[in-house]
């Protein structure tokens, strides 16, 4: 066909999005994409700066830093930076996952991070794998293959939990507050028209990752 291939993905934390992605990207030989680090990162720097994500003209205020942002899009590792820092490692604490909320209910947060999301897919090739929570619905709705991937919030909990230790309850208690959150801005928790659902609760990793890419080779040979 030529054209690049767009697959999206799109659900709640934990459903084994950024894992699950990158692994299709891989297997693919596409790009990766996780729009969740411009979140992250934006959310790093105003918390750098001794900001509150929950204050809306600081989130705005802090948006002429998305010119510094860089983001990869190599399937073998995202790296991130932002002013020069390099944030790969910082935007995956706790600290930042429960700030994060704020950035995300900022619409002009939100359309400043799209146009970047879409200059990549734009720019992708072979193809991309692109992932977060409205890319199947806001950034890229004319995507090639879209998923929902979700799973139960316990085996979510569970294995974010196996990602991050501590207290099992207290990862359980972070995780649902910030979909409660972060779904009165997008909805990730039901399919949109054309949008495939896969459930990964009963399903290992490999099974999860082989499940898309099937989805993709059904759609090249189209
Ligand atoms: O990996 P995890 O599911 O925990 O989160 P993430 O994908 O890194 O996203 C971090 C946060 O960014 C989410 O909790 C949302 O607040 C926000 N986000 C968003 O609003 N829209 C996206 N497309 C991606 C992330
Ligand atoms: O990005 P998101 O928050 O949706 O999830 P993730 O951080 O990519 O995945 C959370 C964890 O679930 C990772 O350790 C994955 O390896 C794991 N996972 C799994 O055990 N089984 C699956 N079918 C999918 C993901």
């Amino acid at each position: 066909s030529g054209r690049a291939v767009v697959v999206a993905i799109d659900g709640p934390a934990g459903s084994g999005k950024s894992s699950v992605a990158r692994a299709v990207a891989r297997e693919l030989g596409f790009q990766f994409l996780d729009t969740g680090a411009a979140y992250r990162a934006l959310t790093w720097l105003i918390l750098e700066q001794g900001g509150d994500t929950d204050d809306e003209p600081t989130v705005i205020g802090s948006l002429g830093a998305l010119d510094s942002l860089e983001l990869t899009v190599d399937a073998a590792g995202q790296r991130v930076a932002i002013q020069g820092h390099d944030v790969t490692e910082d935007i995956r604490t706790e600290r930042i996952s429960g700030a994060v909320s704020g950035v995300a209910r900022t619409a002009a947060a939100r359309e400043a991070v799209n146009v970047r999301f879409r200059a990549i897919i734009a720019a992708a090739a072979p193809g991309i794998v692109a992932e977060g929570r409205d890319i199947t619905t806001v950034v890229a709705p004319d995507a090639d293959v879209r998923v929902l991937l979700t799973a139960d919030e316990a085996v979510r909990v569970r294995r974010r939990f196996g990602d991050v230790g501590g207290d099992e309850l207290q990862v359980g208690a972070r995780l649902a507050a910030r979909d409660a959150s972060d779904s009165r801005v997008v909805d990730f928790l039901n399919a949109a028209d054309g949008v495939t659902v896969v459930d990964s609760t009963h399903l290992t990793f490999d099974e999860t990752v082989d499940a898309i890419v099937r989805l993709a080779s059904e759609e090249q040979h189209d």
